[in-house]
């Protein structure tokens, strides 16, 4: 085959991703899925919006300061204060970049800013010039450039390359467009813009219509080298294009595109698990790539054709993506150092003291359910090892329920040494667990979202519970993992009043 072209991957999982409803990370967690972006090989991770609020400015900070291998960009609006605040974020980044957007289409000239095309187009150039006295690499958006009168798109991009920005985006902010019509626009702009050689053609597409990945990719096919995309494709509203599907589809289908990407692919169901946890979104089952089923054959003609030769079905190999098989991986008769190779085989190496203290975790589990797997060895260092200050550890939990009882619970919790007890009932056990342990820390969450997994199959599989909790006006995330579903929600909870402990801590 021909040398391919590089499709540069940028990832905005922690800036349009984190606009989902309900999807806000705190600076860890960010960092965590920061790294786990830069291993996998994205070129640019978007990291945030700096000068929305001090804590994106220091979550964007945080994350230039730790990232080699990816460029790191702040995303700004075309005012000075918007710039600096995002210089400011990224100027420690190995490497940076400065993304400006302004909206174009005569819906936002007219109702958002009340100004001409002139005045706007003057905005932008003076904003790209601003910027790119400050860094090299600037990124500029039109804003619902799909919507753009073409003649003005084609007008302001020769005027922003010509003050310096060196990547172009085009988005369909709105998810409007449609793939014929999307990629016909890559065209036009290649040929319309007499300077457009001296720039990345970048896309950023929305998905309210279903079609932001097939959009992403039919202007790939016709020029663009940028492609903007979030992990799960989460994003405001309908979200964003996919990564995940974006990749595969060019790796898969690279002899209709003839374009590679720089992704180590088979880190891709690892980072999908991670973002979905620290979201708290849930990935669908029959998610391409990434859902559950994604690999799994139901059909006997299908399992007998896979059995006979994989290709038969299986246009993608499960491997390829990181997709875990649920195969036995340790039982209870692993030693130390098993658990500790499997763990470094799965990208996760511990302290000694952290080792120790997972591996009686795991011992504990392989007791109460024979066979551990990939994923619940996932579960067990994740839920043991929160990026999240222990300041109340769940030491045992007493549930008495039935169908013509009101269910009742003891909790007792750990802190700094001593041990506090707490009765209470409640509708149901697990609104009388969560009572028990608001009485005992002194709090008072608001469940607002509550779901169970199981991690694996089987009866004895571990549950693992996502809880969103609102104390005061904080929001947070997370989760708990047991073979006991009630442990498993009791220790969600004790770890969402940590998270908003360690932060009040930190505040
Ligand atoms: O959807 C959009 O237009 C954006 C811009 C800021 C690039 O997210
Ligand atoms: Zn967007």
């Amino acid at each position: 085959m021909d040398k391919q072209d590089k499709v540069l991957i940028f990832d905005t999982t922690l800036r349009d991703g984190e606009q989902a409803p309900g999807a806000s990370m705190n600076e860890k967690e960010k960092l965590e899925i920061a790294y786990a972006l830069e291993r996998m090989g994205v070129d640019i991770i978007e990291a945030g919006f700096p000068v929305i609020s001090k804590g994106d400015f220091n979550s964007v900070k945080n994350v230039a300061k730790h990232i080699k291998g990816s460029i790191v960009c702040g995303l700004a609006r075309s005012i000075k204060e918007d710039i600096d605040a995002a210089y400011e974020a990224v100027k420690i980044a190995k490497q940076n970049r400065i993304h400006v957007f302004l909206a174009t289409s005569k819906i936002h000239l007219q109702f958002k800013f009340k100004k001409s095309q002139d005045e706007i187009l003057q905005m932008a150039v003076d904003a790209v010039k601003y910027a790119r006295n400050k860094i090299a690499d600037i990124e500029f958006s039109p804003e619902d450039a799909s919507r753009t009168d073409k003649d003005f798109l084609y007008r302001i991009l020769e005027a922003v390359i010509n003050a310096g920005a060196t990547t172009l985006n085009i988005p369909d902010t709105v998810g409007y467009s449609v793939p014929l019509e999307y990629g016909q626009l890559i065209t036009d702009i290649k040929n319309n813009v007499p300077n457009i050689h001296e720039a990345v053609i970048s896309v950023h597409c929305h998905d309210d219509l279903g079609v932001a990945v097939a959009n992403s990719l039919a202007a790939i096919r016709n020029g663009a080298r940028q492609v903007e995309c979030t992990i799960n494709g989460i994003g405001e509203r309908a979200g964003n294009a996919s990564m995940e599907e974006i990749v595969m589809a060019l790796k898969t289908r690279g002899d209709f595109y003839g374009c590679t990407t720089g992704i180590h692919t088979q880190e891709i169901c690892r980072v999908s698990r991670l973002v979905s946890k620290l979201t708290g979104f849930v990935v669908a089952p029959n998610k391409a790539v990434v859902g559950a089923n994604a690999f799994r054959h139901e059909a006997g003609i299908h399992q007998d054709g896979v059995l006979k030769e994989r290709s038969t079905y299986e246009i993608m190999r499960p491997e390829d993506v990181g997709f875990m098989e649920t195969g036995l991986v340790l039982g209870k008769h692993s030693g130390r150092h098993a658990f500790k190779v499997r763990l470094k085989s799965l990208g996760i190496e511990l302290t000694e003291p952290e080792l120790e203290k997972a591996f009686a975790r795991f011992k504990n589990v392989a007791d109460k359910k024979k066979q551990v797997f990939e994923e619940d060895l996932l579960a067990i260092v994740e839920d043991e090892f929160k990026l999240v200050k222990r300041v109340w550890t769940l030491v045992s939990l007493v549930t008495k329920s039935g169908t013509s009882m009101k269910p009742n619970v003891e909790v007792v919790l750990e802190s700094k040494g001593k041990t506090f007890r707490s009765h209470s009932s409640g509708d149901g056990p697990v609104d009388a667990c969560y009572k028990a342990i608001d009485k005992v820390v002194k709090t008072k969450g608001e469940l607002l979202d509550y779901s169970i997994q199981s991690v694996t199959r089987g009866k004895d599989a571990l549950g693992e519970v996502t809880v969103k909790v609102k104390f005061k006006n904080k929001n947070v995330i997370a989760h708990g993992a047991s073979t006991d579903i009630l442990e498993a929600s009791a220790k969600a909870y004790v770890n969402a009043v940590n998270k908003v402990v360690s932060s009040d801590l930190k505040d």
